[in-house]
């Protein structure tokens, strides 16, 4: 390993991010009392340019008056090509109750996007005396967020979370599709007459992953646009955690249950992890560095990979 130790992310639960739209305050109660980890209440693309204002004040309301428990509460703001951005931030960090955790920041391009929200948060922080510093997320949803995405992870210590948006990143990479995730109909290989379907999200994912962990940042799964679809959206979340990402986007309450039991790791697996920390413990007492677990290899990486999966189910179970 380089001699530079690989910095952990932020130890909370991400396995669940809950949207809604800051114009529809009657669903925030539900919001509060759903399973979610993270809420993010939204001022962006699910709220119509004539209510922007109306919504900042209703999340402005909402966030000092509901009870959200232990959960994490994030607002989305405007991109930085809208008039709406600045006074998203300012509004909220001059008015909101210091229960707000985080912002989070969509259609990130560069690095400068960061430090331009970053600016403006730590001036209206120190104008008016905030005590808690607010966290920052973002959404790689364009071709220059993926373009530029490891310099991204790495533009702010207040990053806690980088999220795919599927819907953003495919218009902006001209895919093909009208779909949010998901298989796609013609990302397919023949094998005589036999299609293979494959996975277009793929290697977006692989690249945020890899950045976030560079840099100590929770990569997050975006919004699956098929609320009907549970096996569907399973089946892309399974992925996803596959790949080393932690949590998933809902966009409708009924997929909070399904992050939810995808992205804890399952008691079988945690077994599993828990006998092969054993087996490596008794190799070691042997003056081993390797051995046969359930007859196949486990060695000191498999230490690492044991604990990852040991970490997030303690993490997880507080
Ligand atoms: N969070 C919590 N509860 C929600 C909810 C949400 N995001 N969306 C709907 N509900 C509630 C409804 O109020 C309803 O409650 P009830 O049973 O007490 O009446 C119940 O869940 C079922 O809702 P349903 O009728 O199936 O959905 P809907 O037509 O009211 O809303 C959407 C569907 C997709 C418009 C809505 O879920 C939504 O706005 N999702 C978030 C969109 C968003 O924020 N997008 C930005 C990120 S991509
Ligand atoms: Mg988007």
């Amino acid at each position: 390993m380089s001699f530079r130790i690989q910095p952990s992310p932020v130890a909370r639960p991400n396995r669940c991010q809950l949207f809604g739209p800051g114009s529809r305050p009657a669903i925030f109660e539900k919001m509060a009392a759903s399973a979610a980890d993270v809420i993010n209440l939204d001022l962006e693309d699910s709220v119509a340019p004539d209510d922007k204002g109306q919504a900042r004040k209703n999340i402005i309301e909402a966030i000092g008056d509901i009870d959200w428990g232990t959960k994490h509460l994030s607002v989305r703001i405007n991109g930085l090509d809208t008039p709406y951005w600045y006074r998203d931030v300012v509004d909220l960090l001059e008015n909101a109750s210091d229960r707000i955790d985080q912002i989070m920041i969509p259609k990130v391009g560069c690095a400068a996007d960061i430090y331009a929200v970053d600016a403006l948060a730590t001036a209206v922080e120190r104008a008016t005396g905030r005590t808690k510093p607010i966290a920052f997320e973002v959404i790689i949803e364009s071709a220059a967020g993926i373009a530029h995405v490891e310099e991204i992870a790495a533009a702010s210590p207040r990053l806690q979370a980088m999220s795919l948006g599927a819907a953003d990143f495919a218009a902006s990479m001209g895919m093909q599709t009208t779909g949010i995730g998901g298989t796609q109909d013609n990302y397919y290989m023949l094998h005589g007459d036999t299609r293979h379907y494959s996975d277009p999200w793929h290697w977006a994912q692989t690249a945020i992953v890899a950045a976030c962990r560079t840099h100590g940042v929770l990569p997050v799964d975006g919004p699956f646009g098929d609320f009907s679809d549970d096996e569907g959206y399973r089946a892309q979340a399974r992925r996803s955690a596959t790949l080393g990402m932690v949590g998933k986007w809902a966009i409708h309450p009924k997929q909070v249950a399904l992050a939810n039991e995808v992205f804890t790791p399952s008691e079988d697996a945690v077994t599993e992890a828990r006998e092969i920390l054993k087996a490596m413990e008794e190799a070691k007492a042997r003056g081993e560095g390797a051995t046969v677990y359930k007859g196949r290899l486990v060695d000191i990486a498999s230490i690492k990979q044991a604990e990852v999966i040991v970490r997030q189910s303690e993490m997880i179970a507080g």
